[in-house]
């Protein structure tokens, strides 16, 4: 299989006007998951876990219905979030404690989204094809994730200050 190449930079400057004129961290969110989704080939659901408490929460997604609640430390995303790490999983069926929400799902990448260096929650993506993400991928991916979490950590200061027009829940995050 060959994967076309993901022009990250462009993605990057997409997602930055796209959240460009809105407060609301939900709203914000969905359209970071729509953009990734659309934008990266040979994947079948990609979505955001939120933290509560020690759980995580299913989010804005996109792909099939999903396992609502992750334990922190567990399977892929648990792990993720409890090390503060990326993990890139080439074959999720090697992966011990692997929660599969959809079996069609065979490599995997779990990127944790920290808020002033606090965890916020992390992104998922999952492949039907093993072995799909590459380390430049998983390099794309968080910068990605690194513009998001940055612009969302902006918008919560500006609404503290009250310099901001749109309406937030008063969290940084969803
Ligand atoms: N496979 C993940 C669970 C989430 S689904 O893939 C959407 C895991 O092991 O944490």
């Amino acid at each position: 299989m060959t994967i076309q190449q993901v022009d990250f930079s462009l993605l990057d400057r997409q997602l930055v006007a796209l959240i460009a004129d809105e407060a609301d961290p939900l709203a914000n969110t969905a359209n970071f998951v729509g953009l990734l989704y659309d934008g990266i080939p040979e994947i079948n659901w990609l979505g955001v876990y939120v933290l509560r408490e020690q759980d995580l929460v299913l989010g804005p997604f996109q792909g099939k219905p999903a396992c609502v609640r992750l334990p922190m430390g567990q399977g892929v995303c648990g792990t993720a979030a409890s090390r503060l790490q990326t993990l890139r999983v080439p074959d999720v069926h090697e992966f011990p404690g692997h929660i599969a929400c959809d079996p069609q799902s065979r490599s995997e990448i779990v990127v944790p989204l920290l808020l002033g260096g606090v965890l916020a929650g992390v992104l998922d993506i999952d492949s039907p094809y093993p072995d799909r993400f590459t380390e430049r991928d998983q390099q794309g991916i968080e910068m990605l994730c690194g513009t998001f979490t940055a612009e969302m950590s902006k918008k919560a200061a500006s609404a503290a200050t009250g310099r901001t027009t749109g309406r937030t829940n008063g969290r940084a995050f969803i």
